[in-house]
Formats: C-alpha cells, sequence, structure tokens
C-alpha cells in the first residue's frame, strides 16, 4: 500500500505517508507547560505509527492565545517543557513538529488585536500598530527559533483557521489602508514577513511548513483564486510542505460547512488544488479521511503527497497498526455527528471522544480528576 511508502521533506525522512494534523485539545497547565496529561498524549500519538507528528497550536505572544490550557512558546522558560513534549514524540517512533500561533481576533481575552477592529461576538479588536505588527513578527522568530531550541525537527505555521494570518490575508477581516491592507499584494505582506522572519530565526537548514488556508468558505472571503497565489508566493521562500484546510470560526458553524464537514475526505478537493498550483511542494491533506484506502487513494491519485489525521487518530490511535494490518480489528472511526472533542475546549475543559471504550474514558476521567 502507497500509505506505507517513505517520503522526505527538505532531507528528512517521513517512515510512510501518514501524519498527525495538529489537534488543541485543552491539556496544557494554565501556566503554559506541558501536563503529564498532554505528555502522555503525544507519546501515544507518535507510538500509534504515524510517521510525524505536528503539535497543537502553540501561542507565540500571551495576547494571541485562543485560550487559558494552550502551550506557550513566548519565553525561553518555555523550552524546557517542550522539549519535553519533542523528546516525547521523537522518543516513540515519529518526526516532531510544531505549530506555532497567535489567533488575533479570536484570541480568548477582551484584549485582542487584529489587523482592523472588526467585531467577533462581543469583541470588538484593537487595531494594531505598525510598530506593534514589527513586535508580532518577532514574536513567530522568536517562538520558531524556540521551537528548534527544544529539539523539534521542524516548526508549523499555523495559517489556517482564521488566525491572525488568515486576518491579514482576508480583505473581510482586513480593511487597512496602509502598505499591510488592500490589494492581495498587501495583504500577503503580513504573513510573508513572518515567514521570512521564522526562516531566518531558525536556518535554512530547519523544515518549516505552512497550515495552510485554502477558502474562508464564505462568499466575502478568501478563495482559491487568491490564496493560490499565495501558495506560490509560499513556495519562493521554501516553506517545507502546505497542509491544506478550509474554513475559519466563522464558517465552522454555518449549517452548509457542518454538511460538508461529515462527508469523508471533504477537504481533499481543495488539498488537489493547492497541489496542482504548486506540484513541486509537499502537500499534506486532512479532513475525515478514515479509511485507508480513500488515504491510499489521495496519494496514488497525486491529489496530496500525505495524510493529515486529528480527530481520526485521536478516535482510533491504532489506526495506523490497523490500517497495516498488524492489528485485525475494525477501525473505531470518528462519529461525523459529533462535536464533542470541539465543544468541549470550547467550554474549558480537555477533550475526550466519544467512541472511547468504557475503560479509556475511565483512565481518562482519572487522569484528569487527578490534575484539574
Ligand atoms: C478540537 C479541534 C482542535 C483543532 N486544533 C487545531 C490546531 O491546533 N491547529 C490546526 O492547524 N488545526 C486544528 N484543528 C483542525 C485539524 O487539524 C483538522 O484539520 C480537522 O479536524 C480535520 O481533520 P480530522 O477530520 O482528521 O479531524 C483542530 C480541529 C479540532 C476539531
Amino acid at each position: 500500500m502507497i500509505l506505507f511508502e517513505s517520503f522526505t521533506i527538505k532531507g528528512l525522512r517521513l517512515k510512510n505517508r501518514i501524519t498527525m494534523a495538529p489537534l488543541f485539545l485543552g491539556y496544557a497547565n494554565p501556566d503554559g507547560t506541558p501536563s503529564p496529561l498532554l505528555i502522555d498524549h503525544y507519546q501515544e500519538m507518535a507510538s500509534s505509527g504515524v510517521a510525524m507528528v505536528v503539535v497543537e497550536n502553540i501561542a507565540v505572544d500571551v495576547l494571541g492565545m485562543g485560550w487559558p490550557f494552550m502551550l506557550r512558546a513566548d519565553d525561553d522558560r518555555f523550552i524546557e517543557g517542550l522539549s519535553r513534549v519533542s523528546k516525547a514524540i521523537r522518543g516513540n517512533g515519529a518526526l516532531a513538529f510544531a505549530q506555532i500561533n497567535h489567533t488575533g481576533r479570536y484570541a480568548y481575552g477582551t484584549e485582542r488585536v487584529a489587523p482592523s477592529s472588526v467585531r467577533t461576538g462581543e469583541v470588538v479588536p484593537r487595531e494594531l500598530t505598525r510598530d506593534e505588527i514589527e513586535g508580532v513578527i518577532d514574536s513567530y522568530a522568536k517562538a520558531a527559533k524556540r521551537i528548534k531550541e527544544a529539539g523539534f525537527d521542524g516548526v508549523e505555521i499555523h495559517g489556517g483557521t482564521g488566525y491572525l494570518l488568515v486576518q491579514f490575508l482576508s480583505p473581510r477581516t482586513n480593511h487597512r489602508t496602509d502598505e499591510y491592507g488592500g490589494d492581495l499584494a498587501n495583504r500577503m505582506r503580513f504573513p510573508l514577513r513572518v515567514v521570512e522572519a521564522v526562516m531566518d530565526a531558525v536556518g535554512q537548514d530547519f523544515p518549516v511548513g505552512y497550515r495552510f488556508l485554502a477558502d474562508e468558505m464564505l462568499p466575502d472571503g478568501l478563495q482559491l483564486e487568491e490564496t493560490r497565489a499565495y501558495a506560490g508566493e509560499l513556495v519562493k521562500r521554501g516553506v517545507a510542505y502546505l497542509s491544506v484546510m478550509v474554513g475559519t470560526y466563522d464558517s465552522f458553524y454555518l449549517p452548509e460547512y457542518k454538511e460538508m464537514e461529515r462527508e469523508q475526505g471533504y477537504m481533499v478537493k481543495f488539498a488537489h488544488e493547492v497541489k496542482a498550483a504548486v506540484p513541486a511542494t509537499p502537500v499534506i491533506a486532512a479532513g475525515r479521511i478514515q479509511t485507508p484506502e480513500f488515504a491510499s487513494n489521495i496519494i496514488e491519485k497525486g491529489e496530496a503527497d500525505l495524510i493529515g489525521l486529528a480527530r481520526v487518530l485521536f478516535a482510533d490511535p491504532l489506526w495506523p497498526k490497523k490500517a497495516r494490518g498488524e492489528i485485525k480489528e475494525p477501525i473505531v472511526a470518528c462519529e461525523p455527528t459529533c462535536s464533542l472533542c470541539m465543544q468541549r475546549i470550547m467550554k474549558g475543559k480537555p477533550a475526550y471522544c466519544s467512541q472511547w471504550s468504557k475503560e479509556r474514558r475511565e483512565v481518562f476521567s482519572k487522569k484528569i480528576g487527578e490534575e484539574r
């Protein structure tokens, strides 16, 4: 099966085509360090047999935190904890990448910053000044350097889910009249400067991947025509891979998104479009990739090079071993009509999966009971 053939990203060998896509579960300590629960979780994800684990979004700046229980990389004091996370993954046979993020207008605090003052729920974020923009770019660069110092194999810049980089790219949320707003060339300026600063900070040999938003799935939002052009610019700067997703918190809850999201492989056609725009760059496809046959087909057809499993792997950490036939039991599927993991993190509670066995659920309850 092609799914179990190796692949190379910037000189790094992936033992197969299966990666864990970033999945924030609210397991970090309130001070931004990893809890024993979080370390256990990443150990298990790495030992599942995936080639590479991308650790959930990690804050580059306190103002950019989306939740209180989020890992942080905004200070050198977080390097030690992050190195325990990289060890938990690398020590269990997978490459370790870490995703860095600033959530901008989707931050959880009431003081929020964004390209423009576009309301989100009850809060109107404050427009970043040009000096502050320089500071945020520097925060990304410093956070990426800390990820490298913490022993990760690579860093992933979060350019998805409608967070800060998308807020600059999108005409919906960027109404600026300076050099960071207006036409696509100006709206791309901030995210491209972030990419360049991160690459300068970590050096040419350290892989920098990018979580790529192909479409906001909103009538007045970013669409493929612009994002494909943006993909070309990212590739010119040397990103190691593009991990494709669609939608933002402004579209996730729309009935049409919810319906689309129930389908197996609901984001694959977007990954394929991006792959066609930048054929020489590795592309990761995610989005309810439930069966190994379906996953292999994506790669065989050249729609993407790698598969990203997020909730799918959380629901069944034995997915890769079952796919390979090492364990002869059916894969436990992520339930398409369930959103328990998302609901839990939105309530500030550590996530679990409705499909877990009673025993697994009991072990989890015991662990969180002990910690929080
Ligand atoms: C609870 C939850 C947390 C997520 N956290 C992240 C994250 O930290 N970074 C990111 O890029 N995507 C995140 N995602 C998106 C996933 O990486 C993935 O693209 C999406 O869930 C589709 O794949 P799946 O069907 O295998 O879950 C998250 C999704 C969910 C449901």
